[in-house]
């Protein structure tokens, strides 16, 4: 059935409300399907980004961004010109959101930053590290020669993630800045990207027709609720 496949997919439902304890690592989804967002998932972007805390907004847009700021950022984000990645859960709640920004001006060396943001229970699954890989992937793809990270020296989950996919990491007191150097595109890093976004595309699919099923199924329990209960009060 529709539901139970989205559901295979990927199992990103947090097994509790809180995130691993320390030194505990949660189970990491084999397959996380990413999705390349477009304008029309503007709105759940900009809830997901106001989902953060004041300490998340501050280690991912490194300074203490208020709702409105967010607003702004989220409107100005050019879907054209760069990526944005998704991850939806099965609920289609967007956890996890990254941007992949190409620099305005044309460059003679193609560069591009990374930022990113995971819900916080949904954090220590590899979704980050994820989301890394799919932009890295497409931005070899895209010859881009460069990804640039900038962090907070204390964000050691964001460091480690461009640490461990190989990139050199420079500290300047509180703030880091991270490069890692592409290779040029191959045959198997362009099939790589169509698979993956093939995944990507049928994984929502599936989760849009479970939603709709589910949303059918309570709208047909609220009209027998609503039809039972006329029929209490018209009994004498
Ligand atoms: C940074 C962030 C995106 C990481 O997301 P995540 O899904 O939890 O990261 P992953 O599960 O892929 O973990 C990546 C690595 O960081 C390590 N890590 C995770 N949390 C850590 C922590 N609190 N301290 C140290 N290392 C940590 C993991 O162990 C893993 O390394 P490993 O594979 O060597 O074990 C998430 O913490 C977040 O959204 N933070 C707020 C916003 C932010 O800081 N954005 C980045 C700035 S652009």
């Amino acid at each position: 059935m529709v539901v139970d496949a989205a559901a295979a997919m990927l199992r990103l439902d947090p097994p509790s409300s809180q995130t691993s304890p320390p030194g505990v690592r949660a189970t990491r989804a084999a397959v996380v399907p990413i999705r390349s967002l477009r304008p029309r998932h503007r709105a759940a972007v900009l809830s997901h980004l106001l989902e953060l805390t004041p300490a998340d907004r501050y280690l991912r847009f490194g300074y203490a961004a208020q709702d409105t700021q967010i607003k702004g950022y989220v409107g100005g984000l050019d879907f054209d010109r760069d990526q944005i990645y998704g991850i939806f859960n099965r609920r289609l709640r967007l956890i996890a959101v990254a941007h992949l920004a190409y620099g305005a001006e044309p460059q003679p060396q193609r560069r591009a930053e990374f930022g990113v943001s995971v819900l916080p229970t949904y954090r220590g699954k590899g979704l980050g590290a994820k989301l890394f890989a799919r932009a890295q992937l497409h931005a070899q793809n895209d010859r881009i020669s460069q990804l640039f990270i900038h962090a907070l020296s204390e964000n050691s989950a964001m460091l480690a993630i461009a640490r461990n996919a190989g990139a050199t990491v420079q500290r300047f007191g509180s703030e880091s800045d991270a490069y890692l150097e592409l290779p040029s595109p191959t045959f198997g890093s362009q099939v790589s990207e169509a698979v993956d976004v093939q995944i990507a595309d049928t994984d929502y699919r599936l989760k849009v027709q479970a939603h709709q099923f589910w949303g059918l199924l309570d709208g047909i329990r609220a009209l027998r609720q609503r039809m039972r209960g006329g029929r209490g009060k018209s009994a004498p």
